[in-house]
């Protein structure tokens, strides 16, 4: 077990000796979390391919799953990437800094291990000020998948990174709560057209706008478990988001969906079952005999992803054995929430009759 440093920051001007003292851990191959506009990130220099298999460790996440490479400047896309089409550079343009991560063939610079041995290389450039500080001070590229242990929801706030890799990394930026709350949207520009490999924080609508043309993986909107030989992105293949409870997740129209799962609750709780209802506000009203929490209401999709990850881990300490959630909107960050929940769920998916 090593010390876990806790380095509190200001989310908009952070505090430049705690920035560095990160950096200086990330400039010698060590680990730090830290905050994103969408989640919390472990971080370790993208090129250091030690630092990187560290990385690996301290999440226990499987090795064939890349994580993301987070620069601070346009300009170093060009050493990571082998080529950066005229499409692309519209996109970093137009959505960077923000929560829309691109692949791009990699360049030879880039160790096999930070790509899981792909010809691809994800990268972004965050939208928050810590991220950007701790990049600049770094002075290299940083890769960082979320601050979780892999399968668990990932973290919005430094306590939750804690929860997660309290003496497994040399430190946290602090910073508050993240602002969108889900990661962000991960485009595949090397095939024709455009794909979304994982919804997220840049929603679709925003990309079609600018794309013409724009497609979903199949997964993504999947809603049952897709062959694996399918699944082009890594991180489709492994058990995500998932709460120490089962979910289930209940679709439809809002008071069918109210109605099935006061059905369901019922019979569990006759079973000894601990029941938790993930609800939306319109209808929180109906769970009062359960242990509740609301997500917002179904008006603000982007409240829903804010509050999301958050009460997943709400439940953990709750104890509850079965997780009820109610299904959203299938639009703007409404997708993203529902492809986290769907995951978590294991594709245990009940569509409520009207
Ligand atoms: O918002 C976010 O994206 C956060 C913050 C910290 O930036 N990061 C994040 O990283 O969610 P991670 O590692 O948990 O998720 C990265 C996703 C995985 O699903 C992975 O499989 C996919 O990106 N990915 C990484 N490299 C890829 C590649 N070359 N081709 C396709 N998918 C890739
Ligand atoms: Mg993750």
């Amino acid at each position: 077990m090593k010390k876990t440093l806790v380095l509190k920051v200001n989310p908009e001007m952070p505090e430049i000796e705690a920035v560095r003292t990160a950096a200086s851990i990330i400039k010698k191959g060590g680990l730090v979390a830290f905050p994103t506009e969408t989640v919390y990130g472990l971080g370790a220099d993208a090129l250091n391919s030690k630092a990187v298999r560290a990385l690996f460790r301290a999440k226990q996440r499987p090795l064939d799953n890349p994580p993301i490479v987070h620069v601070g400047k346009i300009e170093d896309v060009y050493r990571l990437a082998a080529k950066v089409p005229t499409e692309t550079e519209k996109l970093m343009k137009i959505f960077w800094p923000g929560p829309l991560t691109l692949i791009f063939k990699r360049s030879s610079i880039v160790p096999d291990v930070t790509v899981a041995g792909l010809d691809t290389i994800a990268v972004r450039m965050p939208g928050h000020n810590v991220a950007l500080a701790l990049i600049k001070e770094s002075s290299c590229p940083i890769a960082a998948p979320s601050a979780n242990l892999a399968g668990k929801p990932s973290p919005t706030t430094a306590e939750h990174v804690l929860e997660d890799l309290n003496g497994r990394i040399d430190a946290v930026l602090d910073a508050g709560p993240t602002r969108i709350g889900v990661e962000s949207t991960v485009l595949d520009l090397t095939v024709d057209p455009p794909q979304i490999l994982r919804p997220g924080g840049t929603p679709y609508e925003a990309l079609k706008k600018v794309l013409g043309k724009v497609e979903f993986h199949p997964i993504t909107v999947a809603e049952k478990q897709v062959p694996i030989e399918e699944a082009r992105s890594p991180g489709m293949r492994h058990r995500h988001y998932a709460p120490k409870a089962d979910l289930i997740v209940v679709e439809g129209e809002p008071s069918a969906v109210a109605r099935k799962i006061l059905e369901l609750a019922e019979t569990y709780r006759r079973n000894n079952v601990k029941v938790g209802v993930l609800a939306t506000d319109e209808t929180a009203a109906y769970y009062g005999d359960y242990v509740w929490r609301s997500l917002g209401s179904r008006n603000r999709l982007d409240v829903v992803a804010k509050n999301l990850f958050r009460l997943l881990r709400e439940f953990d300490v709750e104890g509850v054995d079965i997780i009820l959630a109610e299904g959203v909107p299938m639009e703007g960050l409404g997708l993203a929430v529902m492809n986290r929940l769907r995951k978590a769920s294991g594709y245990k998916i009940v569509k409520a009759a009207s």
